[in-house]
């Protein structure tokens, strides 16, 4: 069963999420799926989803409470009924600065609520042109000293695969998985590693195909019924 992660981000109004869960709720699958929607629609989706497919959340505020306007705290989401959540996803990395360093208090306070954080890693486009794609995954990956988890997702996403239609190769993509299961083989025993980045209908039987991976995390066509349907059948 591999895992397979909608991240919606905020491509879907209000009634569009809930009609789409509903939709969803309806296919028979053999993979697990979990619906990651706007703050604003979580409770909405949450119950259109029903019993098969689970929630989750596209970012957390790093601190549990306090004064952090315009935040959504880990017990909120827990309490929402959120499983998951996406954690220093590199759109906010890159477009919204986010640091190690609040991701690693982000994946404290998930694990506190007993949520699974999805860890996001990846390499830029000049990253990878210039060889340092395994260096800066590793790099990404040492957020997680110090914490302990019981479960964990990675994601690995590379910065110029997200939204462009452009993938790494399947050489490539089990390389990166083969160090990131090596990396956290020693620290977490449950961890699924996932790929992510214009995973489509079209390639991700290939992708998903893969010993190393062990589900995806996908943008845009996860919004799509009929994409997200042939995806997770
Ligand atoms: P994409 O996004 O599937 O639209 O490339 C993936 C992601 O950002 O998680």
């Amino acid at each position: 069963m591999k895992l397979i992660i909608a991240n919606w981000k905020i491509y879907l109004g209000a009634k569009e999420s809930v009609a789409l869960a509903r939709r969803l709720s309806k296919i028979k699958s053999k993979n697990q799926l979990v619906v990651c929607p706007s703050f604003p629609v979580v409770s909405e989706v949450k119950k259109a989803l029903g019993k098969n497919i689970k929630l989750g959340a596209q970012n957390v505020a790093q601190k549990p409470d306090g004064a952090l306007t315009g935040e959504v705290s880990a017990g909120m989401l827990s309490s929402l009924g959120c499983q998951y959540v996406i954690v220093g996803h590199s759109e906010r990395r890159h477009t919204l600065s986010e640091t190690d360093a609040q991701i690693k208090e982000k994946l404290r306070v998930v694990v506190s609520s007993k949520m699974i954080p999805v860890l996001c890693v990846g390499e830029t486009l000049s990253e990878r042109k210039s060889g340092k794609t395994i260096e800066i995954v590793r790099k990404q990956l040492s957020v997680l000293r110090g914490l302990k988890f019981e479960n964990l997702v990675i994601a690995y996403e590379p910065v110029w695969a997200i939204g462009t239609g452009l993938t790494p190769t399947l050489e490539q993509i089990s390389e990166v998985h083969k160090t990131i299961k090596k990396v956290i083989g020693k620290l977490v025993s449950k961890t699924k590693v996932l790929y992510g980045g214009s995973v489509d209908k079209k390639n991700a039987q290939k992708i998903l195909s893969l010993a190393e991976v062990d589900g995806a995390l996908i943008g845009r066509a996860s919004t799509d019924y009929s994409s997200l349907k042939k995806i997770i059948q």
